[in-house]
């Protein structure tokens, strides 16, 4: 199974707390680790994670600056755990203005665990869905004007290989936290088929426990992929 999470509502849980809301993001980061240990033993075999969209950076220049911290800070002290747990990470998104030296950890780290296979984790760091079609779009012409690629060999498996989530099937299910009721640019293209689920908890106090709760819930759900409901019956059924 493959989730994919918005993790929405830091800024919130610190406001409600009277913190600033960078604070509210280091205890995001910090259920970050908690919800990661905890999807072996849900079934969960690939994690997406929304950390940074293209569309953060035009917040105010200090919270960005605190976000990259936190994610400096996090690559380096989580980095050991990773590679140990047989994680296997990718990063989604436009890696061109992230700051060097987290950029050099991003290539260190998906170096590193590029054979492992026991639970694949995805960040989405400096990601938009429309940014990445783009991104594809741009690869792919690159291919037909230097490669043999044919316009008519253009098709929806072809164009999947160069999204950056390039052989990675598409999310079961999205959670958004915070009660916030939309995709914010996150995987358009892979979300076409996803359920969707809206939970009302801040990022920060979403536990192992409502993930959880949140799988149980997409499991009562029937998933029809455009079919008619007879078929759906027997897919269930068999
Ligand atoms: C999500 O929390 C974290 C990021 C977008 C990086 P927010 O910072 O959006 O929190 P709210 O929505 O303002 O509460
Ligand atoms: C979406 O949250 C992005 C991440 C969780 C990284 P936002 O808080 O940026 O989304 P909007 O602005 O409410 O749509
Ligand atoms: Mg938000």
């Amino acid at each position: 199974m493959h989730i994919g999470i918005i993790m929405d509502g830091n800024g919130r849980w610190a406001a409600n707390k009277g913190f600033p809301r960078s604070f509210g993001h280091r205890k995001g980061a910090k259920r970050v680790s908690e919800i990661i240990k905890s999807c072996p033993e849900l079934g969960i075999r690939t994690l997406t994670l929304y950390a940074f969209s293209t569309e953060n950076w035009s917040r105010a220049a200090h919270e960005v600056s605190s976000l990259m911290r936190l994610f400096r800070g996090y690559l380096q002290t989580k980095y050991l755990d990773i590679i140990n747990n047989n994680v296997k990470v990718k990063f989604l998104g436009d890696t061109n203005p992230l700051p060097t030296d987290i950029l050099k950890q991003m290539q260190k780290l998906e170096f590193q665990t590029k054979d492992n296979d026991g639970f694949y984790l995805n960040i989405a760091l400096n990601y938009g869905g429309r940014d990445e079609i783009v991104r594809s779009i741009r690869k792919l012409a690159k291919d037909l004007l230097s490669k043999d690629l044919k316009i008519d060999q253009i098709n929806e498996n072809l164009f999947h290989n160069y999204l950056d989530t390039a052989g990675q099937s598409d999310p079961d299910l999205i959670i958004r936290t915070a009660g916030e009721k939309r995709l914010s640019n996150f995987l358009l293209w892979q979300t076409t088929y996803s359920e969707l689920l809206f939970s009302e908890k801040l990022w920060p106090d979403f536990t192992p426990e409502c993930l959880k709760k949140s799988i149980l819930e997409f499991q009562n759900r029937t998933r029809k992929f455009g079919l008619e409901t007879s078929k759906i019956e027997k897919l269930i059924n068999h």
